[in-house]
């Protein structure tokens, strides 16, 4: 095992595939009866994934010829690499496949956006665990990605753009990346051309977040997708496991599930079980909306940093209430308390008044919710009576659901908290978002309960009770209606 040490993994993404997670990843693609499979592993390390695919081609001997161009840009790793593909051709010489394996050192980006591809744009399969790493809006990767067609915040995005780029007309793409492509506005733009270049086949989840990639510390959500360029979109095989070396659960399900023809931000909505298809569907035939609701949901508008002399550690006559995500507590905005950030805004001039909210029931949606939370979607209220009926800020990094700016009456605040803390919509979320970041178009894509449900849900409540009363409270006011 190569041994990197950490700055240089985070900067060039080198995360390495375990062994079964390769020969996991290396099960997914169709093997073709022809004579020549050509394929590219971008980003190849050490050699994992052409050492699986390699392994399979000959285990299986249906083809006789296999074509690996393996390209790596951290010339650390090439030693290793060179080995792994010598050892590709000792196996193939000795099961009767006729393996090359051509190593490759230098930038995937740069090769494969210049005037020509020039690792080849004909592959029958790419094979890839990317590296994971923001892209700066002005990076030259950035730039040489949107000239390509793509938008690409991320080296793994653009990596497996890339990747669809390679490959010929009915080549398939095999790749393990993180989740957080699938749902939300910032991969929006990529998701989309994404879509309409192939087709998904399989989507393989992870239920543990960690243990893929156990021995690097890496916390990501990964999946393993499978899609054909230009293929039709049929059923869609869903497989899930608790982590690689655990058994497989399989779904079949129509490609209308997994990415719904009529949703504007085409989120990948990956159900692997029937408890979520369930929550789902009573989701999805919810009869409102937020816009119905007359509801709106925004970020915070304190951004502390840029507003720092506005900000008083704790309250004093003269400034009003700032909240953050650490004054949620249970379902109620305990303010003020003491959570090491500022709990007082001062109003230091007219445009000051911006950032403030007239007094009012509100509900605040935490925007990135901590690991060990049970659930994704944490809210609170913010009660007024509590607090003497003051204007209030919130911070950026809390979404919060007002009418049109001002205050929701007190049942509709209280249904909303309690339906968003229940169950049944953590589950939902869930099956479309792949972290904890939990985005205001995330909030604004789901239905919701009409109107006189959620007032009926809220109408007894000023606390949240616990979660199991809250789910049955949910069941009987807010679901069962439709049901009925
Ligand atoms: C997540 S690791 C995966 C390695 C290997 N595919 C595997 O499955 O074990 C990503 C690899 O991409 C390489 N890499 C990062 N940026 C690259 C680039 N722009 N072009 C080519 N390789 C790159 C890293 O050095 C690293 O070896």
């Amino acid at each position: 095992m190569i041994s990197l040490d950490q700055a240089s993994q985070s900067v060039q993404g080198q995360y390495f595939t375990p062994e079964l997670a390769a020969e996991l990843i290396a099960s997914f693609p169709r093997l073709p009866k022809a004579d020549c499979l050509r394929v590219l592993d971008p980003g190849a390390g050490s050699g994992m994934l052409t050492a699986a695919i390699v392994d399979r081609v000959c285990r299986e001997g249906e083809i006789g010829r296999v074509e690996v161009t393996a390209a790596e840009l951290d010339p650390i790793m090439l030693p290793a690499l060179d080995r792994t593909a010598e050892l590709c051709r000792q196996q193939g010489h000795r099961m009767g496949v006729d393996v090359e394996v051509k190593v490759v050192q230098g930038d995937v980006i740069a090769l494969q956006t210049g005037f020509e591809a020039e690792l080849g744009d004909d592959f029958d399969l790419v094979i890839m665990n990317p590296p994971y790493r923001k892209l700066a809006s002005l990076s030259w990767q950035r730039r040489a990605m949107a000239a390509a067609g793509w938008e690409t915040g991320n080296l793994y995005a653009a990596f497996l753009a890339l990747g669809v780029d390679s490959l010929a007309p009915g080549g398939q793409l095999v790749a393990i990346t993180p989740r957080s492509f699938a749902n939300g506005p910032y991969f929006e733009q990529f998701r989309k051309r994404l879509l309409s270049q192939v087709a998904l086949g399989r989507v393989h989840t992870f239920e543990s977040r960690s243990t893929v990639f156990a021995d690097t510390g890496v916390l990501q959500e990964n999946i393993v997708l499978s899609a054909t360029k230009g293929g039709t979109r049929q059923d869609v095989t869903i497989t899930s496991s608790r982590d690689h070396t655990d058994p497989v659960n399989e779904r079949t399900v129509p490609y209308g599930e997994l990415v719904a023809p009529d949703d504007r931000h085409q989120f990948i909505r990956i159900i692997t079980n029937g408890a979520d298809d369930r929550a789902a569907k009573a989701i999805r035939s919810l009869p409102a909306s937020l816009s119905s609701l007359a509801v709106r949901v925004s970020t915070g508008r304190v951004v502390d940093f840029r507003a720092r002399q506005n900000l008083q550690d704790t309250p004093t006559p003269g400034s009003l209430p700032l909240i953050y995500p650490g004054n949620l507590r249970g379902g109620l905005i305990e303010w003020p308390r003491s959570i090491g950030k500022a709990q007082g805004f001062r109003l230091l001039g007219e445009a000051d008044a911006k950032a403030l909210l007239p007094s009012g029931y509100y509900v605040a949606v935490k925007r990135f919710s901590a690991k060990e939370e049970r659930r994704r979607i944490v809210a609170s209220v913010w009660d007024p009576t509590q607090h003497h009926h003051q204007p209030v800020a919130f911070e950026n990094h809390l979404n919060v659901f007002h009418a049109e700016g001002k205050g929701l009456d007190r049942e509709l605040a209280w249904g909303l908290c309690a339906w968003l803390n229940s169950s049944v919509v953590d589950r939902h979320f869930r099956t479309f978002s792949g972290h904890t970041q939990v985005n205001a178009t995330d909030l604004r894509s789901m239905n919701y309960p009409d109107e006189d449900a959620l007032r009926r849900l809220g109408h007894h409540l000023d606390v949240l009770p616990g979660q199991e009363e809250l789910d049955q409270l949910v069941d009987r006011l807010a679901l069962e209606t439709v049901a009925a």
